[in-house]
């Protein structure tokens, strides 16, 4: 069988990585794709670093825009970034002319998912997008292909490790936010401009793109109430320890009744729970399916090696001509979403507020208004009992 023929756009970590795993794995992948895996084209601004593996044997692109218009093109690998831009025409472009994409770039699927899906659909080409969440953990091939004959009850994800890093740290150190993003970022986690991560931005792209694959909806990235980790304190971490939680940024999506509520916040989840124990910059997704039950996927959820894996993972899928469609069903057929209302949801609640701290019994939002009316600048946590 002829080679499958891909051309990869950016070549920062994650794209230096694919590149070593194909070589590295080269025979191993041929043997279970049936079919060698063969580069014909890379593309990066920057083609003079040292990236670790030997690009000699491949020949550049000046511009990523060139590579859709390769002539016996099967798929292109975006490792580009942004939900605009570069990243964005290149998508277009390629599914446009029957070429599939592999990409990593979560914020540009949670913006454009459906639309590219639409077209890729229309075109006889395909999207991978495994590395888009929870980095190495298989979290889309599990839902789209492994639990399809359930209904999926809900879904709980871990999806940001240098949050969980710096929740972890701020825990076992007893240090407060500003201490531990320094630290942090000093490390090479967390991203210069940190605010995707800490804000809960990274984890809403990704849940987007899970919520529509578990519940057959269209995404709808604006409609995630997004909250993220700056305000929490060393107080806070030392009084939900003690409460016997640990606080872990979740991105939450269950039925309710005939609508879905969704969020991204911090939340108390027991210590002793399965998602409690996900510590350090570890993903780890808890889904609920009626005939599976409960299913725990957990593992390294970014870095070079993690997130090539999932990347080479779609393009063997895609070389042995897996044709799922991108979101489960094809997109005449994901619904538009019906959000739950959040006044509706009952939970047990975290209340901060001057040197105290409290866990409430399950109250609505009305209740929860009405015991923090008085009280000085509270700050509150859902409690999510696994
Ligand atoms: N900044 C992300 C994280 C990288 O910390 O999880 C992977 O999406």
């Amino acid at each position: 069988m002829k080679p499958y023929r891909i051309a990869i756009a950016g070549l920062g970590t994650v794209g230096a990585g694919v590149i070593e795993n194909l070589q590295s794995n080269a025979e191993l992948i041929e043997a279970r794709t049936g079919r060698a895996i063969e580069i014909v084209a890379i593309c990066d601004r920057d083609q003079d670093s040292n990236r670790g593996v030997d690009l000699a044997c491949y020949d550049w692109a000046d511009d990523a825009g060139w590579l859709a218009d390769i002539d016996g093109l099967d798929a292109i690998v975006e490792l580009i970034g942004g939900s605009e831009g570069i990243a964005y025409d290149l998508a277009k472009a390629a599914l446009g002319k029957g070429v599939s994409i592999v990409t990593a770039n979560k914020a540009l699927l949670a913006h454009h998912g459906f639309e590219l899906a639409a077209l890729a659909e229309k075109n006889g080409a395909r999207v991978g997008y495994e590395a888009a969440v929870a980095g190495g953990i298989p979290i889309i091939k599990a839902l789209r292909e492994g639990l399809a004959g359930n209904e999926v009850g809900s879904i709980y994800g871990i999806l940001n490790g240098t949050c969980n890093y710096i929740l972890t740290a701020m825990r076992e150190t007893g240090a407060d936010f500003a201490d531990i993003l320094k630290e942090a970022q000093e490390k090479g986690y967390a991203e210069a401009d940190p605010s995707f991560d800490v804000d809960g931005v990274d984890t809403a792209h990704k849940l987007c793109l899970l919520t529509s694959l578990a519940f057959g909806v269209q995404p709808d990235f604006k409609a995630i109430e997004t909250k993220g980790i700056r305000e929490i304190t060393g107080a806070d971490i030392k009084a939900a320890q003690e409460f016997g939680y640990r606080i872990k940024l979740l991105g939450v999506a269950k039925r309710q009744g005939g609508a879905i509520f969704q969020s991204v916040e911090p939340c108390l989840v027991p210590a002793d729970s399965s998602l409690g124990g996900v510590e350090d910059s570890y993903n780890a997704v808890f889904a609920e399916g009626d005939f599976v039950e409960k299913v725990l996927m957990t593992g390294r959820g970014a870095g070079r090696k993690p997130t090539a894996s999932a990347v080479v993972g779609d393009i063997i899928d895609l070389a042995k001509g897996l044709d799922t469609p991108m979101f489960g069903v094809t997109t005449d057929k994901l619904t538009k979403p019906v959000w739950a209302d959040a006044g509706q949801i009952k939970s047990r609640y975290y209340i901060r507020a001057g040197g105290d701290a409290q866990i409430t019994e399950e109250i609505g939002k009305a209740e929860l208004e009405a015991l923090t009316d008085k009280l000085d600048s509270p700050y509150i946590m859902r409690v999510e009992d696994l």
